[in-house]
């Protein structure tokens, strides 16, 4: 049993992972040496244009990366709390995630009960030929010594958590006959239903309108207040950044390029990476009609097989030190207290 990592608050340690896929083609080095800690109860919001290893960073952690993707180094460690007659009490015990073997048991309770995935597109997650009961139940009562009318009761506040304005009808639906958004509010159910002190939502809300993300966005930030769990938010729009996080980490070609809380992320930005993704946020009143095209950062995201010498966004870079940034790779360093920039003019 271990220290409570210092008295430090930090649920999930991330140290120099580095993810690679072996394809014929090359090797995609989708997750390339990143640091980030995710703090009990506190929202951790991940962005980046897509394919900067976001999900592939999320699924690490889960240790649910798919063939020719694994782990080559680095180290992911879950703080478990320890739990005391039901209250938790101050001890925590150290798990490292990536020691264990990802269809191992113990990770498998972990992925079911102590960190939950909201993915994008809830049709992956849900069986057609199920009802939303049925699915809940089975999810409850695999990790829970409940009867099967308590899972069911359980099932009912988990729905109703969620958002879900009939939760008891809900449960004799299948989730064909449920819009985009009642099915997302289920997997959200689902997830919540094993209580996770991590929930990890990569891009829940893409695939969905305006209105019924902010919906979305809502129940999240109210179930996080209510549940104190912590949240990993994985996204590429900054305007939903700006209202669910409270530490941002910029990614960008398999690295973390930026980190900081919120507050200083959107007004001291220090990486031209990015300024670049703040510049794109689309105005207020000028959604564009299709919210998943980034607007326009200058160039293109490097082929993931051949990454630019130096710096990786070198090329696209508007400050770019000729001799320098496409020569040598900068470090991620801390440029004031809680603040890492990976960038030679933020030094
Ligand atoms: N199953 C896979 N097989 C091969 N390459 C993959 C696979 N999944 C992801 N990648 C590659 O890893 C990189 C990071 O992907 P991903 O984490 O999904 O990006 P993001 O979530 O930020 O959009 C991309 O270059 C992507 O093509
Ligand atoms: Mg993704």
């Amino acid at each position: 049993m271990e220290e409570n990592n210092n008295g430090n608050d930090v649920l999930i340690k991330v140290e120099n992972l580095k993810t690679y896929f072996f394809l014929d083609e090359g090797t995609v080095r989708a997750v390339n040496g990143v640091n980030m800690a995710i703090k009990r109860g506190k929202t951790l919001g991940v962005v980046g244009e897509s394919g900067c290893g976001k999900s592939v960073t999320a699924r690490s952690i889960l240790r649910i990366v798919p063939r020719p993707g694994r782990i080559v180094e680095g180290e992911i460690t879950l703080y478990r709390t320890l739990e005391a007659e039901g209250k938790s009490c101050a001890l925590s015990e150290e798990v490292k995630l990536t020691d264990l073997k990802p269809m191992s048991a113990e990770m498998r309770a972990i992925r079911g009960c102590q960190i939950a995935l909201v993915p994008q597109e809830p049709m992956m997650s849900l069986s057609p030929v199920h009802t939303v009961g049925n699915q809940i139940l089975e999810t409850i009562l695999l990790h829970q010594n409940v009867s099967k009318a308590e899972a069911r009761e359980q099932a009912i506040e988990v729905l109703a958590m969620a958002g879900m304005p009939q939760p008891a009808r809900t449960l004799d639906q299948y989730t064909y006959e449920l819009s985009g958004g009642m099915r997302q509010r289920c997997i959200i159910a689902m997830a919540l239903s094993c209580h996770p002190s991590l929930l990890i939502a990569d891009e829940p809300t893409t695939a969905l309108d305006v209105t019924t993300e902010a919906q979305i966005l809502k129940i999240m930030r109210g179930l996080q207040d209510e549940l104190g769990m912590a949240i990993m938010y994985i996204t590429h729009n900054l305007g939903v950044v700006a209202q669910m996080a409270d530490e941002v980490a910029v990614m960008y070609m398999g690295k973390i390029v930026e980190q900081a809380d919120v507050d200083t992320i959107f007004h001291n930005p220090r990486h031209p990476y990015t300024r670049a993704l703040l510049q794109s946020i689309p105005r207020l009143g000028q959604e564009t009609r299709d919210k998943r095209r980034l607007a326009s950062i200058r160039g293109m995201v490097p082929d993931p097989y051949a990454l630019p010498q130096g710096c990786p966004f070198n090329p696209r870079c508007d400050v770019a030190i000729a001799g320098k940034c496409n020569v040598e790779e900068p470090t991620l360093v801390e440029v004031e207290p809680g603040h890492l920039v990976q960038c030679f003019t933020a030094t």
